[in-house]
């Protein structure tokens, strides 16, 4: 699995301790490929023991991948919108601050607190051409409340997006194991990249 950062990295990270836990069976974290040189996420992967390296555009992030030839690649924070070819290629997830189809694109909390809405949360989706849309894998309903904050929703929604996003992969893990034992024919416990 290779994932992909922007920023801070607590999502990629609550990956890798899943991971690293044995919590995600058959799955390990290759590689961390940030668009941004000097994200604090990078030096935390590296804490981790997982190699990083900087990219500086897509072109270059579809060659990575092309050579890391990952099982699955998350998207944990990470603020470009991948290519088309990416997402053809790779079986790309990411997670959003919303139950999407709510409140898709940037500022999600924000959207959620001046709608009014009652409930927000978070969701763990395929990647496809578009922004924020994919098919559904996980969603963690999170209640927004009268006094909130920006920042506090946002605190709150984070708490259940790293457990949601390692559950997320475990199942789409599942799933890909499950398929290639039926082409092999062989045992679902096939080490995964
Ligand atoms: C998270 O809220 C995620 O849902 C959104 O960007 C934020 C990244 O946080 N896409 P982190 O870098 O994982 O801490």
């Amino acid at each position: 699995m290779v994932i992909l950062i922007s920023g801070r990295g607590s999502n990629m990270e609550a990956i890798i301790r899943a991971v690293q836990a044995g919590r995600i069976p058959n799955v390990s974290v290759r590689h961390v490929i940030s668009n941004v040189a000097d994200a604090p996420g990078m030096e935390t992967a590296r804490r981790h023991g997982i190699e990083c390296s900087a990219i500086s555009d897509m072109g270059e992030l579809a060659t990575r991948l092309r050579q890391l030839k990952p099982d699955i690649v998350c998207m944990a924070g990470f603020m470009r919108i991948v290519p088309p070819e990416i997402v053809r290629e790779h079986t790309v997830l990411n997670i959003h601050p919303s139950l999407l189809p709510m409140y898709p694109g940037l500022h999600a909390q924000r959207q959620a607190l001046e709608d009014d809405a009652k409930w927000s949360g978070c969701t763990v989706h395929y990647a496809d051409e578009g922004v924020d849309t994919g098919p559904i894998i996980v969603q963690y309903a999170v209640p927004v409340r009268p006094d909130d904050t920006e920042e506090s929703l946002s605190g709150r929604i984070l708490e259940k997006e790293h457990v949601v996003y390692p559950h997320a992969v475990m199942l789409v893990a599942g799933r890909i194991a499950r398929e290639r034992a039926q082409v092999t024919g062989g045992g679902a416990s096939t080490r995964q990249r």
